[in-house]
């Protein structure tokens, strides 16, 4: 195993508040300034769709604290109804959040809009997005096999909804208080299961424990007078540090201001409490996220992980791919149930975990739901290729393992790290002893 020592200051942005703060931006009333907004690829999709239905923004590369270069959007709108029709179908990429999401405000708008993204986007699932915005009254085609292009006539009547989510998913939570923000009267998400709160906590919505549900309260038609965001550093980019540190004995690294939501870290609870030495400190709360710094030390004693909450699932839904390659790598071991939802993500995850693992001399099994890793069957002699199913958290899980283990793998389509995290290689770099 391989030695890290040092200190983060530069993780990307986390990408899910840099999509909220561009989309709420886009729906407030004002100049938003958002502070620290991120250069992956994705949510590059989500200004640029923004900016091809009519709403004003720039970006600004500014030098911060120790002269590190931080980028700023600063977006101009009048409200709700500032968007214009696209003149060609709206390009999304690989991101599904920007696809999902900005449906929730095409519905309300009183023009047609298409959505459509690469291929990997345009085999994702999407009756998701249009089943509640039908409800609300939108009108929404998709393909026969209910993926996008998501073909929008949108209308200016949505009525209030009360939505009970059928799948655990912000995405899907987020649509659909983008769309109800518009209607005509106050809607109620109800949240069996909970998902990362984000776009509650940037709205301001009211939130209800009702019989150990979640409600969403959201009003309808209320302006949103624009205000500031600042963004902290992505807690799924920080996973793939941590697994790093832990990987290796000797390894010390500490995380700059990260964003430690409950509703995101669960990871770090996970590895805690299979004995991983993780610390928290100098704790705040900003723009009511909670943010601190992660200190991680690498003692090579990790317990194997068992995987199977599916309310902790929610919430570490994204970092699954790395603990489950961190697990196998430590402990030869790895275990995950009722996590279905992983089969739907950037690649189908499950398989593409497994499938690559087998690669490395892994004995796996997949379920429908999971998969489990049972041992160490042979060691790779040379270079192993790695698919990456051009999935970002996929190629950035095992090139986390070749780095700090020292197996060599030839990773394909390695540009695709460009998705979340564009500056993860040079980040390693510095980090080696
Ligand atoms: C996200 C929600 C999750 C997550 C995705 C980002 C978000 O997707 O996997 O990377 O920002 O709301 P689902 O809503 O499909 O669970």
């Amino acid at each position: 195993m391989r030695v890290f020592k040092g200190e983060v200051t530069s993780l990307p942005p986390d990408k899910s508040i840099s999509h909220r703060a561009a989309l709420i931006g886009a729906l407030s009333e004002g100049t938003t300034e958002i502070t620290n907004f991120s250069a992956g690829f994705d949510n590059q999709s989500t200004l640029g769709v923004l900016k091809d239905a009519g709403i004003s923004l720039r970006q600004e590369l500014v030098e911060g604290e120790a002269g590190r270069i931080v980028r700023n959007v600063v977006i101009e709108s009048k409200g709700f109804w500032s968007f214009l029709p696209p003149s060609a179908p709206l390009m999304c990429n690989n991101s599904g959040s920007t696809m999902r999401m900005f449906s929730g405000i095409l519905a309300a708008q009183p023009f047609a809009s298409e959505l459509v993204g690469d291929a990997s986007l345009m085999k994702r699932p999407m009756k998701r997005v249009a089943e509640p915005l039908r409800l609300m009254g939108a009108d929404l085609g998709l393909s026969e096999g209910g993926t996008a292009p998501i073909r929008i006539r949108g209308t200016k009547e949505l009525k209030p909804i009360r939505y009970r989510l059928p799948v655990p998913s912000a995405q899907v939570k987020s649509l659909v208080a983008f769309a109800a923000l518009h209607a005509d009267g106050e809607s109620r998400i109800v949240e069996p299961l909970r998902s990362r709160d984000h776009t509650e906590l940037m709205l301001g919505l009211e939130t209800l424990d009702v019989d150990g549900e979640r409600h969403i309260v959201i009003p309808g038609r209320k302006t949103i007078p624009a205000k500031p965001f600042y963004i902290p550093a992505d807690p799924s980019a920080a996973c793939f540090i941590v697994a790093l540190g832990l990987l290796a004995s000797g390894s010390e690294i500490l995380i700059r201001d990260v964003c430690l939501n409950p509703t995101r870290a669960g990871f770090l609870d996970i590895l805690s409490g299979a004995g991983g030495a993780i610390e928290i400190e100098n704790r705040r709360v900003i723009g009511g996220e909670a943010i601190g710094d992660i200190l991680v030390r690498g003692s090579g004693d990790l317990q194997p992980l068992l995987i199977n909450d599916p309310e902790l699932i929610a919430c570490v839904i994204d970092e699954i791919p790395m603990l489950a390659v961190l697990s196998a790598f430590a402990t030869g071991s790895f275990e995950l149930h009722n996590a279905a939802e992983l089969r739907t993500k950037e690649s189908d995850r499950i398989d593409a975990l497994a499938v690559n693992l087998q690669r490395l001399g892994f004995a796996c099994e997949q379920y429908p739901d999971g998969f489990m890793v049972k041992g160490r069957l042979s060691m790779p002699s040379g270079s192993v290729v790695i698919e990456s199913f051009d999935d970002h958290r996929i190629a950035m899980s095992f090139a986390i393992a070749a780095r700090a283990t020292g197996c060599e793998m030839d990773i394909t389509d390695i540009g695709v790290v460009g998705v979340s995290f564009p500056n993860f290689f040079g980040l390693l770099a510095t980090l080696e002893v």
